[in-house]
């Protein structure tokens, strides 16, 4: 097992499942931001019934379930086995689509054309996008949607980053790395890279005592 996978399923045995339904009384819904019941939803990702969607980075599925409920061919890849089963075990009816891999390993061996791929602080945060976002544009059909969310850089710190996973008292915290930038700069990345009609910008958090907002990024496949 590789570090990052191994980082990754400490991670996933800390968190907690999704709630069973939301405040809308949903059992599947996409949520873009780290709040519950908050931000945009699939709209974002423009997609139609039989679309092609990947979830670079899905986690424990949540997200996917719901563009599955949206009779979507729903892909996901994740490095963490853990993360992988726990989404096997909740959305074993969804029809999900799971790969436990690299997410540039897996765009570098696929042979599927997708009409939308995302990321919910998923794969693209903990990706050098130098790697990632030209296999992901060889991988969208022509118009399609690449979208993610991460949480906002720090003022001065862009770029690769350290990223601490915590485990117990008496452990060291796992490192990852991740890759943050301010939003013009990720609109200047994107069609560095061939993208276009990029927009990023910084969603507010929802009134109330948390203050760190959501980074949005959108463009699309030429
Ligand atoms: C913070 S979690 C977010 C999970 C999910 N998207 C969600 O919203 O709950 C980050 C996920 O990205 C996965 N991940 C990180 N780096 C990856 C990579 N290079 N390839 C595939 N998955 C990766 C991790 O295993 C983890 O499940």
């Amino acid at each position: 097992m590789t570090d990052t996978a191994f980082a990754w399923d400490t991670y996933a045995r800390q968190k907690p499942e999704r709630r069973l339904v939301n405040a809308a009384g949903e059992t599947t819904w996409f949520n873009w931001t780290q709040y519950p019941d908050h931000g945009p939803g699939t709209e974002l990702l423009g997609i139609k019934p039989g679309a092609a969607v990947l979830d670079l980075g899905c986690g424990k599925g949540g997200n996917l379930a719901h563009v599955a409920a949206l009779c979507a061919r729903a892909v996901g890849v994740d490095v963490s086995l853990a993360q992988l089963e726990a989404a096997e075990a909740r959305w074993s009816d969804a029809g999900l689509v799971l790969h436990r891999t690299d997410a540039v390993r897996f765009l570098e061996q696929t042979g599927e054309h997708f009409d939308a791929i995302y990321s919910v602080y998923g794969a693209i945060w903990f990706t050098d996008p130098e790697q990632l976002l030209p296999v992901i544009r060889k991988r969208l059909k022509p118009g399609g949607v690449l979208a993610f969310s991460q949480r906002p850089a720090v003022d001065g710190c862009y770029g690769c980053q350290a990223s601490y996973l915590n485990r117990s008292e008496d452990e060291d915290p796992l490192v990852v790395k991740r890759w943050d930038y301010e939003p013009e700069r990720w609109e200047e990345i994107l069609r560095e890279h061939g993208f276009e009609s990029p927009a990023a910008s910084v969603l507010p958090a929802p009134p109330g005592p948390r203050k760190i907002g959501t980074l949005m990024v959108r463009a699309r496949a030429v």
